[in-house]
């Protein structure tokens, strides 16, 4: 099976804290894999990293077969990227700014492609709306729209559902457990256990940066443990270590 994501010894520090310290970490694909950790434990520096957005100060990155630190715009150009508390231009409309996603990544057909994801998510009478005036939900509706619109291989995709109300997490749940069936691979990173324990096949536990796990979700539910007694135990263990 092809390795989508692969670090090496990943390190990233600001100032006194190491936010991301030594992470060797593999996602095969085909995996809805979960960056799991409390607040604080180094997730979106993690995500930062393998898409290029922020550079380690030790370590290796692979993702998709690229050496991130190499070639950060081919990355970029092949995967899907949900950043956190990301939200598309002030001054565009939802149309507007789908159809400037789909200039910059060439995607042909985009007024189809637009109407089928105003429609998935349920914000057609928002598509003509100044992305200023969207509610956080419908922003982040758009933003999973541009970031799923090329169906690339993989989307790297910071806390998934922090934004929507429990029908909208039943469809986006659903759509990315969809998504790695038909042969795509999905990252997220999330703090909230029953989400990871629900949808994800593989997870890692991050803690004060350091990786304290890396597992997969059926194993724990063979051995009849939950995820949350799992990760609490870890990371108490971790944080008196
Ligand atoms: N730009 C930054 N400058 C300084 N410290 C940062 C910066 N970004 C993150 N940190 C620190 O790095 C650690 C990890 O943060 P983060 O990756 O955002 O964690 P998580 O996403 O798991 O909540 C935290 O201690 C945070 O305060
Ligand atoms: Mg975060």
């Amino acid at each position: 099976m092809a390795v989508m994501i692969e670090t090496k010894n990943l390190i990233k520090v600001y100032g006194d804290i190491t936010a991301v310290d030594n992470v060797t970490l593999s996602v095969e694909r085909g995996a809805l894999y979960g960056l799991l950790g409390p607040n604080g434990s180094g997730k979106t520096t993690m995500i930062k990293m393998l898409t290029g957005q922020i550079r380690p100060n030790g370590g290796s990155v692979s993702v998709v077969g690229i050496d991130v630190m190499r070639d950060p715009i081919g990355v970029r150009e092949r995967v899907g990227i949900i950043p956190e508390q990301e939200t598309p231009p002030s001054f565009l409309t939802a149309t507007e700014y789908l159809n400037f996603v789909a200039a910059v990544r060439k995607i042909p057909d985009i007024d189809e492609k637009a109407a089928w994801w105003f429609d998935f998510l349920d914000f057609r009478d928002k598509k003509d709306v100044l992305c200023k005036d969207l509610s956080r939900g419908t922003r982040q509706k758009l933003m999973f729209a541009q970031a799923f619109i090329h169906k690339p291989v993989l989307a790297l995709i910071d806390e998934p559902l922090i934004n929507f109300d429990p029908i909208m997490q039943r469809v986006v749940k659903d759509y990315l457990g969809e998504y790695v069936k038909k042969g795509g691979t999905i990252f997220i990173s999330t703090h909230i256990l029953e989400v990871a324990e629900e949808i994800c096949s593989g997870f890692a536990i991050l803690h004060k940066g350091k990786l304290l796990h890396t597992g997969s979700v059926s194993d724990l539910k063979s051995n009849n443990q939950h995820l949350d007694d799992f990760f609490l135990s870890l990371v108490q263990n971790g944080a008196h270590a």
